[in-house]
């Protein structure tokens, strides 16, 4: 399968992704019995996974889209990342942050503890798939569904160059060029 200039080949499948989020529900229903948590899916890259996830979560929940902004601030530190789009307070709250994949981590770090500063009760992470740099590093993930290398994927709400997000199953690459030199990986 082609993508622009790159190649891709089919890595995990529409049923195997079916499975894994069929578990992954059943552990938030079991370890969120008692509570209400808010999910906050982070846009784009998890719409799909989100919908999916949360039509087979039964406990009573909230859901609040959000997204990444990134920018330049004032600060020498250069790139300053916080979250938009959030409407309601978050105070006292059980989080579930939504992820599609956690590469470095580095931004969901700094999600965290921005939320944490909102006075949350407890704050989670599940995301759908989690690669090595994510591992090494121990980033906090207490729901991951697939761990991956380095290969850059595509599909299932994951994109490159913008395109992919439709499809149903997820594919892989291992061009060098991705990973190394693309500004939105
Ligand atoms: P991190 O801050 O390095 O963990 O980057 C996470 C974000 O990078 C994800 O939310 C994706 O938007 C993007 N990303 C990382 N790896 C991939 C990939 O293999 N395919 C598509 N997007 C990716």
């Amino acid at each position: 399968m082609k993508i622009k200039e790159l190649e891709f080949e089919k890595f995990i499948s529409e049923d195997e992704i079916k499975q894994k989020v069929t578990l992954l529900a059943e552990t938030i229903d079991h370890d969120y019995a008692a509570k209400t948590p808010v999910f906050l899916p982070i846009l784009n890259g998890s719409f799909m996974f989100s919908a999916d996830l949360l039509k087979q979560v039964s406990i009573p929940c909230r859901v609040s889209f959000v997204k990444i902004s990134s920018y330049v601030g004032t600060v020498s530190s250069g790139q300053i990342k916080t979250l938009i789009g959030l409407e309601e307070s978050l105070f006292n709250q059980d989080i579930i942050i939504v992820e599609d994949i956690i590469d470095t981590g580095l931004t969901l770090q700094k999600i965290i503890e921005e939320l944490k500063s909102l006075g949350t009760k407890s704050v989670e992470v599940i995301s759908l798939l989690r690669k090595k740099p994510a591992r090494d590093k121990k980033i906090p993930v207490k729901y991951p569904g697939f761990d991956i290398g380095t290969e850059f994927v595509v599909g299932y709400g994951l994109d490159y160059d913008g395109l992919g997000r439709n499809l149903k199953d997820i594919y892989r690459t291992d061009s060098e060029d991705i990973l190394n030199g693309n500004p939105e990986v």
